[in-house]
């Protein structure tokens, strides 16, 4: 079934079945790899995208349930205020070990930002804890999302 949906700001129709994962629809039919697939079952985090501005399981968010919503990804997220602070704050303490969450981790962080400006160790908490890092990078995640509060008036 043909579907038309609106990613970082450009609309692309694509022909999937009605259940297909937006993951997939993202990585095997229009070439965005930056969004990677962990689980499958919304356990990981890996596959985080923003759709209206909400971190959002893309794994388990099949093609029909997207109707008119805007999907973001980490291709565009530095696009925003946020996002540009949040991957700024990422650099500067080299959060990445192996690297391979940390679309997700970067999506669920600068949505947290854009709807929380100074948020608290336990805000960062609740925001962060589906996103698993096989790494452990946990702690340079925390000091990367403060450091981008700091600078929110
Ligand atoms: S791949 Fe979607 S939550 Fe793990
Ligand atoms: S940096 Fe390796 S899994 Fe998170």
């Amino acid at each position: 079934m043909a579907f038309a949906i609106k990613v970082n700001g450009n609309t692309h129709n694509v022909d999937v079945d009605d259940d297909t994962p937006l993951l997939w629809v993202l990585r095997d039919v229009l070439g965005m790899t930056g969004t990677k697939f962990g689980c499958g079952m919304a356990l990981c985090g890996a596959c985080t995208v923003h759709i209206d501005g909400a971190p959002t399981r893309s794994c388990i968010a099949p093609i029909d349930s997207i109707g008119n919503s805007e999907i973001r990804t980490i291709e565009a997220i530095g696009a925003t205020a946020a996002g540009a602070k949040i991957q700024k704050a990422w650099l500067d303490r080299e959060v990445p070990q192996c690297g391979y969450c940390q679309s997700g981790q970067i999506m669920s962080a600068a949505a947290l930002l854009a709807t929380n400006p100074h948020p608290t160790d336990t805000d960062i908490d609740d925001a962060m804890s589906g996103n698993i890092c096989r790494c452990g990078t946990y702690a340079r995640i925390r000091e990367a999302i403060k450091q981008a509060a700091e600078t929110n008036g």
